[in-house]
């Protein structure tokens, strides 16, 4: 029900505000949250919802932290800023820097920060072409990565994300971007003749490479457990032999973490899964639960000696790379994801899930997929399930479902007809429990 006090609002918002993927007829609708309790969100007419997506898949900590809102808060009384460019650094950060060193991957111990996912993307392909060029290969230059991978929308992120719609209003596209097919268990068809769906998946690669040229291409990247592109968890051998490429054709593997890092997938960061060491990574979102917008690139000590030893500055700044508040935030959540084993909890709670998700929806007709891994799962519907034939767009199958979801105080996000869930980590048994019943109910009401 919108009540005057939410519809106010939203008249008033569209007056001024220009919305990340703005179009005004999709936000006549539009929910104005004011609050916030654990795994719950509170829009302006007191409605509560269960956040569904823990924000934009950030918000592992959920809403109402005192700990995170005090560090901030004391942070900004002793230095609410000072600047990050070599010659300045600041303790939070430096404080950081040392407990990422111990968190990421054995080979990962230098770390540049910045605001959010998408420049961290540009960060990492800026430091591969300038790696390449140190070490007397200034050809390669091109970026490989993944249809329905996301990687952000700055220019060059954009060029990343393998999802066309981002792409189509804006081109033409940097040159030297080129994208491959996801390892898609669902939809992924291997060739006869294939070892097997996630070798032929990774194999993609190696033939992108050698028709790319292996002198021309910088690096490979990609979301250990695609998020946005709707929750797509690669085979078990998928990753062990991407890295075996890479290595082969001297391919910076860039590991994704922006949603994976931190614990959601039941792992610290996303590749110990599988045990594949990235080059390059980078994260954002749940390294301050959103609560502060920081994100970073994490380089590999082989990568740093060389940018180290090369006498020359790298001409890559933000003003906001190391910002105290930031830091002092990250720092405060770290602790939070040790004490309260963040990681042991997305494992738990995401096998508890699916289990919940499968029991309540895998009959269903209309379900062609239920997947996840760690408290990150997907749910794919198709018109037609033996042939996997996909709806119409225009029947808008997905939008649908999230409005019925809505209706049932649920907020998430659907990437075409996948309903993505990744609820907050503290999220309680019962109001996970709550997520399969109300999305199967949605379900029910939208197909039958
Ligand atoms: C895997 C991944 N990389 C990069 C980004 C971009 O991050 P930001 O929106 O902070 O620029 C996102 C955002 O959802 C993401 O999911």
């Amino acid at each position: 029900m919108t009540t005057v006090e939410q519809a106010v609002l939203v008249s008033r918002d569209a007056a001024h505000l220009v919305h990340p993927l703005h179009n005004p007829s999709a936000h006549s609708g539009a929910r104005v949250w004011v609050g916030g309790e654990g795994a719950y969100l509170v829009d302006a007419d007191g409605n509560r919802f269960i956040d569904c997506l823990s924000g934009l898949w950030n918000n592992t900590a959920g809403n109402g932290r005192t700990e995170l809102a005090d560090a901030a808060a004391q942070q900004m009384r002793q230095m609410g800023f000072a600047s990050g460019y070599i010659g300045s650094s600041n303790p939070r950060a430096i404080e950081l820097a040392e407990r990422l060193a111990a968190i990421t991957y054995p080979d990962i111990n230098h770390f540049y920060l910045t605001s959010g996912g998408g420049e961290a993307t540009d960060s990492n392909i800026k430091l591969a072409r300038y790696y390449w060029k140190l070490k007397g290969k200034p050809e390669k230059t091109k970026v490989i990565s993944r249809i329905w991978g996301y990687h952000g929308v700055t220019f060059a992120g954009m060029c990343a994300t393998g999802i066309a719609p981002y792409w189509e209003m804006f081109k033409p596209l940097i040159p030297g971007f080129v994208h491959i097919p996801s390892p898609y268990p669902y939809l992924y068809e291997a060739p006869a003749g294939a070892a097997s769906q996630g070798i032929a998946a990774a194999d993609e690669l190696e033939k992108k490479i050698l028709e790319e040229g292996p002198d021309t291409v910088a690096l490979f990247i990609a979301e250990p457990v695609q998020g946005a592109g709707g929750v797509l968890v690669p085979q078990d051998d998928y990753f062990p032999r991407i890295r075996e490429i890479c290595d082969k054709y001297e391919v910076l593997l860039v590991s994704d973490e922006v949603i994976t890092g931190f614990g959601r997938t039941g792992r610290m960061f996303g590749l110990e899964h599988w045990g594949v060491k990235p080059d390059l990574i980078q994260f954002a979102k749940a390294i301050t639960s959103g609560y502060f917008p920081l994100g970073g690139i994490g380089i590999s000590d082989e990568i740093a000696s060389v940018m180290n030893e090369s006498g020359s500055p790298w001409m890559h700044a933000y003003t906001y790379s190391s910002h105290p508040v930031g830091c002092a935030v990250a720092l405060a959540m770290l602790d939070i994801i040790e004490q309260e084993d963040f990681v042991g909890q997305a494992r738990e709670k995401g096998k508890r899930l699916l289990v919940k998700l499968k029991e309540a929806l895998a009959d269903h007709p209309n379900v062609g997929d239920v997947r996840g891994l760690g408290l990150m799962c997907g749910v794919e519907f198709v018109k037609d399930k033996p042939s996997k034939t996909m709806f119409e767009a225009s029947e808008a199958i997905g939008p649908k479902i999230h409005a019925a979801t809505v209706e049932r105080g649920m907020f998430s996000r659907v990437r075409g007809d996948a309903y993505c869930i990744a609820p907050p980590i503290v999220t309680d048994e019962d109001t996970l429990d709550r997520i399969p019943q109300i999305l199967a109910e949605a379900v029910n009401s939208v197909l039958g």
